[in-house]
């Protein structure tokens, strides 16, 4: 056959077959990152590699400057400090983990990954049928910051100035370079907290429950990753938002919330008040949701029965250091409630047809000798021969 009918035939052969069959070659989709880590820490590579039939996934190890050396990685090597996860599916993906880092650990880490049928076969030159993707780990040993210890914001004597204090007494190696700290609060950084030095300290002049929270101080490094201790200052919870009422008619939704501050974060309750004491609220009838999270807490009520839910509410919030707990009244009106201004008028509208009706029928006998009677006090003329009926008439009124 000449070239150009060869040709033909494998446009034919690859439109023909259906799309499955067709072999791919393996080839990464993302592929592990070189990263700096300091010891104690964590860290994860990921490998994910598509091709047909799905790739297998190896990771191996060698020390720095070592690259003839690769050992293959398995899964709870390293005293157990060592975990892959790898799932075959459309792609391989696979992620390698390795806990409490040390300085040992440091080095090149690949991933591997073929789909070639001969992988497996020793006489074959794995660089041919493996492909392949280094990522290269340093490990730094963790700078030493000497940090305050943790602080209980007393609730009994609020606003005693606290100061929290990190002195960086040893960076990453001798000649790693420092560049600046600053003040981080729940994870956000406090403005205008930047400085140079080793030291550094953060004032709160008149601290609040809502001062509470978690502290960190962080340093900079020129070329390593940062450093950072964490300084935790607690205080007793503090409800700054709840209902004090809610109103609603029977049948209808209510919704009664609490919100907190101080650290750390209060467990929630909701109770009903008998009296002095509370109890726990009565679900028999699966009527009561209560969703919580950090300094939130919230009690839906669906379906309000008029008979048992009208009371008092009280969320309890509850931390190591302490708790406190607030009242929601909740009133609970009947169906008819609206209806009340309408049939009051309709009450009164009967209850004068009512006594139209009686008078006219008591009136009706004497109408005629009635008819040209004066009204008021003249009646009580003693000459008047209608004397007995105009007392009467009176009393009736
Ligand atoms: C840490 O600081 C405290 C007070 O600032 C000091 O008493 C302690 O000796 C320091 N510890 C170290 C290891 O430097
Ligand atoms: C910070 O630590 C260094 C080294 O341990 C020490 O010499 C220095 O006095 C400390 N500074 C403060 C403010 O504690
Ligand atoms: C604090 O240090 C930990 C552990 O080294 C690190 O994972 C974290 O990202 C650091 N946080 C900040 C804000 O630098
Ligand atoms: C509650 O916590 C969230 C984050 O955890 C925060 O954004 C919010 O401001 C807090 N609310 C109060 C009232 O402290
Ligand atoms: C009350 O019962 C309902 C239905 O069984 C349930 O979904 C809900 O979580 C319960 N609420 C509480 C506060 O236990
Ligand atoms: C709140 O709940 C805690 C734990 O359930 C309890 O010890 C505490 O007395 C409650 N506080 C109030 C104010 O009800």
């Amino acid at each position: 056959m000449r070239p150009g009918a060869v040709m033909l035939l494998l446009v034919l052969l690859g439109n023909l077959m259906p799309p499955f069959v067709t072999a791919q070659n393996a080839g990464f989709v993302k592929s592990p990152m070189s990263e700096t880590k300091l010891t104690g820490d964590t860290f994860e590579l990921y490998c994910d590699v598509r091709g047909n039939p799905t790739p297998e996934i190896q990771w191996w190890y060698s020390e720095i400057n070592r690259a003839d050396s690769f050992k293959q990685l398995w899964d709870g090597a390293r005293k157990r400090r060592v975990s892959i996860n790898t799932a075959y599916g459309a792609n391989g993906v696979s992620v390698l983990g390795i806990t409490r880092l040390t300085l040992e650990d440091s080095g090149t880490y690949e991933c591997r990954a073929s789909n070639d049928p001969r992988r497996n076969d020793l006489r074959q030159n794995p660089a041919i049928t493996w492909i392949r993707a280094q990522a290269t780990i340093s490990v730094l040993q963790k700078p030493k910051i000497n940090a305050s210890d943790q602080i209980i914001l007393p609730a009994d004597s609020p606003g005693v100035p606290v100061t929290l204090h990190c002195n960086l007494t040893t960076a990453h190696t001798a000649n790693t370079v420092h560049t600046e700290s600053f003040w981080v609060k729940n994870g956000r950084e406090i403005a205008n907290t930047r400085t140079e030095h080793r030291t550094t300290a953060y004032r709160i002049g008149k601290p609040r429950a809502d001062d509470s929270g978690e502290y960190m101080c962080v340093y900079t490094f020129e070329m390593a990753p940062n450093a950072n201790a964490t300084i935790e200052v607690k205080a007793k919870p503090v409800i700054t938002g709840h209902k004090r009422s809610e109103n609603k008619n029977e049948g209808e939704n209510a919704m009664l919330y609490c919100k907190s501050v101080g650290y750390p974060h209060p467990t929630w309750t909701w109770r009903k008040m008998e009296g002095t004491s509370s109890t726990d609220i009565d679900n028999s009838t699966g009527r009561f949701f209560i969703t919580s999270r950090d300094n939130y807490t919230e009690l839906n009520i669906i379906n309000l029965d008029i008979d048992t839910d009208p009371g008092k509410y009280e969320c309890n919030a509850s931390n190591a250091i302490g708790t406190t707990a607030e009242i929601t009244i909740l009133r609970v009106r009947s169906h008819l409630a609206p209806l009340w201004p309408f049939l009051g008028v309709l009450a009164e509208i009967i209850i004068l047809v009512v006594i139209i009706v009686v008078y006219e029928k008591r009136k009706r006998p004497d109408d005629i000798i009635d008819d040209d009677e004066p009204v008021g006090p003249m009646k009580t003329n003693p000459t008047n021969n209608h004397k007995d009926k105009n007392v009467r008439h009176r009393t009736t009124k």
